[in-house]
């Protein structure tokens, strides 16, 4: 099969990395790609959204199955306009993405099938949103998100009634995220351990992965800015299988019917962002796509095939189809540019990689890198995810931050308590 991936950061080195191994992996492209996924595959340059020239291409060259990494393609209807072409594409529809494209639409499901989730109510006027803050607040803290896309900046926690007003003028009036924050949802704060469950889905039938704990601040113990990710980790030891067993029974499989039945069957990678309190799971928000990082410990753990698990997903043969992991423990930690997430340096070189790849039981899985005169060099913010296995959390932790230990780059930070707390 001729493969075509679409994304270009850590998440889409790990799918590389895994759908190179298939065998039915003939050949292998990326659109755009980075330096790392460039040494499995032929990158070219096609930003992930540039839909018609996507299906361009894959006509062009006769791609068989597309793999779509990141959320706004999908959001934007890359699936349809693949499928459309005639070629099979791994990921939702258009109208089944809107999960995670519109938080109104996912809490408005989650509530139509009595999946736990926070009480909230949905705004499209500021001084509405303002007035229920006003009276919420006296009782319970909330959570201010816009509904539209927003890349992972649109949710607001706050902890004081200001904070929440300033959010809404942020969102709504300012319009600091453009149009995502015309209509903003407005839901009580939770409190508790948070969970990503990754399940492949063909329309009815959703197969869970192993549930990954991703670190969001940018530093240890979680203080610092909220950033894309810090690091990852599986398996949870505070995630037992009946605890799984409810999500999929409450929240995961209800979704996935109600989508079939509305006529919009889910296809692709349905991740659903959880809070365990009182060790039962609330969904605070489903995405459309792997999670970044969390593929990055997923997929060294997957021993099945991912070519025939997207073929399945796509001709609704899940049921029939095997999906194995490892019983090993895997954590991943990330790379930053100094000043990430604000504003960092790129073009810097980086030291020591070919050394700490060959250290055994490690991957590195490259995200904002890039070739610069024969050299691998920043180019992002979060630069390598640093992957290592292990029997036990311990010693897979130990693997990583020994690989980490021997790459260096000017400004490098990163976390050293990933799998620790
Ligand atoms: P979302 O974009 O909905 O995933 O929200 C981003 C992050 O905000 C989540 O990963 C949580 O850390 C936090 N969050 C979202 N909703 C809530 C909530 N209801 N209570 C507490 N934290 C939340
Ligand atoms: N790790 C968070 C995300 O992929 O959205």
């Amino acid at each position: 099969m001729r493969i075509l991936l679409v994304g270009g950061g850590g998440r889409e080195h790990a799918i590389a990395w895994k759908l190179c191994q298939s065998q039915h992996c003939e050949a292998l492209y990326a659109a755009p790609g980075n330096a790392g996924i460039a040494q499995l595959a032929e990158c070219v340059p096609i930003a992930p959204t540039a839909i018609s020239e996507l299906v361009a291409f894959a006509k062009q060259n006769a791609i068989d199955l597309v793999v779509v990494g990141p959320e706004s393609p999908l959001i934007a209807g890359l699936a349809d306009a693949m499928r459309e072409a005639g070629i099979r594409c791994f990921g939702p529809s258009r109208a089944a993405a809107q999960l995670e494209g519109s938080k109104a639409f996912a809490k408005q499901l989650m509530q139509q099938v009595g999946a736990p989730t926070a009480p909230f109510a949905v705004f499209d006027d500021p001084e509405t949103a303002k007035a229920y803050l006003r009276n919420r607040y006296a009782e319970h803290p909330c959570v201010v998100k816009a509904d539209g896309e927003a890349l992972g900046k649109g949710a607001f926690v706050c902890d004081t009634l200001s904070d929440a007003l300033d959010a809404v003028e942020f969102l709504m009036v300012e319009r600091g995220l453009g149009e995502a924050g015309a209509r903003v949802v407005i839901e009580d704060r939770l409190y508790g351990r948070e969970m990503s469950l990754l399940c492949i889905v063909d329309g009815q039938t959703a197969l869970p992965m192993p549930p990954v704990r991703d670190y969001k601040r940018a530093l240890d113990s979680d203080r610092g800015p909220n950033t894309g990710g810090m690091g990852c980790y599986t398996p949870l030891p505070d995630a037992p299988p009946a605890l799984i067993e409810a999500a999929l029974h409450q929240i995961v499989h209800p979704v996935v019917a109600a989508m079939a039945q509305r006529g919009t069957p889910y296809h692709g990678i349905l991740y659903a962002g959880l809070m365990i309190s009182n060790e039962q799971p609330y969904t605070l928000e489903f995405n459309c796509r792997f999670g970044d990082p969390e593929t990055q410990v997923l997929m060294p753990l997957l021993e099945s095939d991912l070519v025939e698990l997207a073929l399945a997903s796509i001709e609704g043969t899940l049921h029939a189809t095997p999906m194995r992991f490892s019983s090993r423990a895997a954590v991943c930690v990330v790379l930053a540019s100094g000043g990430y997430p604000g504003s960092y340096r790129t073009g810097l070189p980086i030291e020591g990689l070919s050394q700490a790849s060959q250290l055994p039981d490690v991957l590195i899985f490259h995200a904002g890198t890039r070739q610069q005169e024969g050299q691998i060099v920043t180019a992002g913010g979060r630069v390598l995810n640093v992957v290592g296995i292990g029997d036990t959390l311990a010693d897979a932790r130990a693997n990583a931050y020994r690989a980490v230990e021997s790459i260096h780059f000017e400004g490098m930070h990163y976390r050293t308590d990933i799998a620790l707390t």
